[in-house]
Order: structure tokens, then sequence, then C-alpha cells
């Protein structure tokens, strides 16, 4: 079963308001919403969407009597501005996004993406999206593959887990989780009993390039900034060090900076819409949440504020 993280300073620090319209573009299992939702009461909306339609169905059956206050899309948050437009909103007081996957889906066999149990070597979140994890692993160019391994999953063995990867194709071809896993446990060698299975950043490795998880972050978190209101907030939970960059740059970029004329004064210099920290530093969980969820202790939660210049912008 998935446990949301930091639930409460989700809800403390969007600034949920009574009857307020939030947009979570990673409903999920719709605890988050579930929680926006009890802070604001029942005049309070949310449109939720998901890039997995078997998450909207569990997160209407969760939310039970609440679902009634959630308008559910099918789609990705890449696309929330055209998705929204049926909607009946066009601006939100908040906007979340809690990215990467839940733990129903990491644990799912069937979508293979997990290490522990056997599964066909698919790993999409969506099955309309081009390419699956099997064609990367059987297909790739191992300098390619070794790149892709060593930038999304941090893997210092990148090159070794590579080069096995590629000496193991050229026999039998990759259909399913366990044989990739154990090529990969092969090739990087390591303790028994080591904390994290040897095979764990390589899979989240590929998972991030079959799902193109790095871009979808860049546009939602752009998409969300233009979809706020005037002092209405975006609220992003990261679990990888490369997406949290990708988050801090762009809402860096449009908090912009003041600087120094010739001739005395600044000028902001930025992108538009303007926006303001409202947590300088990344929230982390507390102890008491990290010991009871392990999930917890990577996520980072980021928030901004949008300033009050829609109406000098012209932004939608
Ligand atoms: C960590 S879970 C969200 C859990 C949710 N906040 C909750 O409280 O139950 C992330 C969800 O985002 C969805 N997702 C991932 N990438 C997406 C994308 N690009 N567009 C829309 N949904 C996406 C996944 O299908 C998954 O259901």
């Amino acid at each position: 079963m998935h446990i949301p993280v930091l639930v409460r300073e989700v809800v403390e620090h969007l600034g949920v308001c009574p009857g307020g319209i939030y947009l979570d573009g990673t409903l999920g299992g719709g605890n988050h919403a579930r929680a926006i939702l009890a802070a604001a009461g029942p005049g309070a909306k949310i449109i939720g969407i998901d890039r997995d339609a078997g998450a909207l169905e569990r997160a209407r059956a969760n939310l039970g009597p609440l679902a009634a206050q959630v308008h559910f899309i099918h789609g990705t948050f890449s696309n929330m501005i055209s998705l929204v437009q049926n909607s009946g909103h066009r601006e939100f007081d908040g906007v979340l996004l809690d990215l990467g996957f839940s733990s129903d889906q990491l644990d799912d066999s069937a979508r293979g993406l997990s290490f522990m149990a056997d599964g066909p070597l698919d790993m999409r979140l969506d099955q309309s999206q081009p390419r699956t994890a099997a064609q990367v692993v059987n297909e790739m160019p191992e300098s390619e593959l070794a790149d892709l391994i060593y930038k999304f999953g941090d893997e210092p063995a990148s090159r070794r887990i590579a080069r096995a990867i590629v000496a193991e194709r050229s026999g039998t071809p990759f259909r399913s989780t366990l044989h990739l896993a154990d090529v990969i446990a092969r090739a990087k060698g390591g303790r028994r009993g080591a904390r994290i299975h040897p095979a764990t950043q390589t899979f989240q490795a590929i998972r991030i390039f079959v799902n193109d998880e790095f871009e979808q972050a860049r546009a939602g978190c752009e998409a969300a900034i233009r979809l706020v209101k005037g002092g209405g907030r975006v609220a992003v939970i990261t679990f990888h060090s490369g997406e949290d960059r990708i988050v801090k740059q762009c809402f860096a970029r449009h908090v912009g900076r003041d600087v120094s004329l010739p001739q005395g004064g600044s000028r902001w210099e930025g992108d538009r819409p303007r926006v303001a920290w409202i947590v300088k530093k990344p929230l982390t969980a507390g102890e008491d949440e990290a010991r009871e969820n392990p999930r917890a202790r990577s996520a980072k939660l980021r928030v901004i504020e949008r300033l009050q210049d829609r109406a000098k912008t012209n932004f939608p």
C-alpha cells in the first residue's frame, strides 16, 4: 500500500484555504488530495490528473464520498494546461506534484518495475509511450546505456553494468525483470545482505528514461507556475537528486534576481511569471516519518508562491 509523504507539510505550505480550487497533477491513490480536501472543506474542489488510468480508479475508491469533490483526468501533468480546459477552472489556489511512482506501482510485477518479483521488462506507466524497458536494454548501444545508468541512476558501476548487459543480450535477449536484475547483481558484485539491492539504481535509471520523467518534471513545473493564481502556491515533491535539481532550477529562474545597474539601482531579471520562495531550502521528512516510511527519507518538498502579477503579464 502506498503511504503518502510530507502530507502535513504539503497542506501547511500550500496554504490550503476554505473553498479553494486545487490541481493535483499526480493524484495517485488520492492521499494528498484527501488531506487537502479535509483542510479546505466541503466547498473545495480538486482537479486530479494521473498518467496511469488504474491510479485514477484507485483514487476514486479510496476517496469514497470525497470523490464527489474531485474531477478526474487521465493524462500527463506536462500537458496540464490543455487538460484542465474542460474542467471549468483555468487558475488554481495551489498546484501539487508528487513526482515518481506510488508503492503499488513499484511493487506491481506486471509492470516490470520490481527486481524482487519476475515480470515482463516493460516499466511504462502509460502503454501509449513509445519504448519499453526491454527495447532499451536490448537495443541501446553500450556507451549510451552506461551514460543513462549513470545520469538517471547515480550508479558508479554504470560502465561495468552496461558491458555485462550487452554481453548477455548477444546470447539471450532480456525479456524479464529477474533476468536483468540477476545480470546487474553479478556485474556489480557487492556484499550479501547490503542495505539496497544492487539493481536498485539501474532499474530506477531505466524507469526514468522510459517514462521521460526529467522532461516531464521540467514541463510540469513550468505549467504549474502558469496555472496557479497570483498569491497561489506550487508544491513539488521529488525523490531523486537529479529531479530535485530540475525543480529547483525551474523555480529559481522564475524567482529571478536583482542585477545592479551602472547608473545605480537595480533591475529584476528572470522568467515570467514571477514567483517567490516559500521555503528556500527543501523540506524533508522528520525522524518519525522517516522511521515509519523509508520511502520518505529521500523526499524533498519545494514550494513557491506566484506573485500578484497576472494582470501585468500575458500568461494564460
Ligand atoms: C508518488 S505517486 C502520487 C501519490 C499521491 N500523491 C497520493 O497521495 O496517493 C505519483 C503518481 O504520479 C503519477 N505520474 C507519474 N508521472 C506522471 C506524469 N508525467 N503525469 C501524470 N501523472 C504522473 C503516477 O502514475 C503516480 O500515480
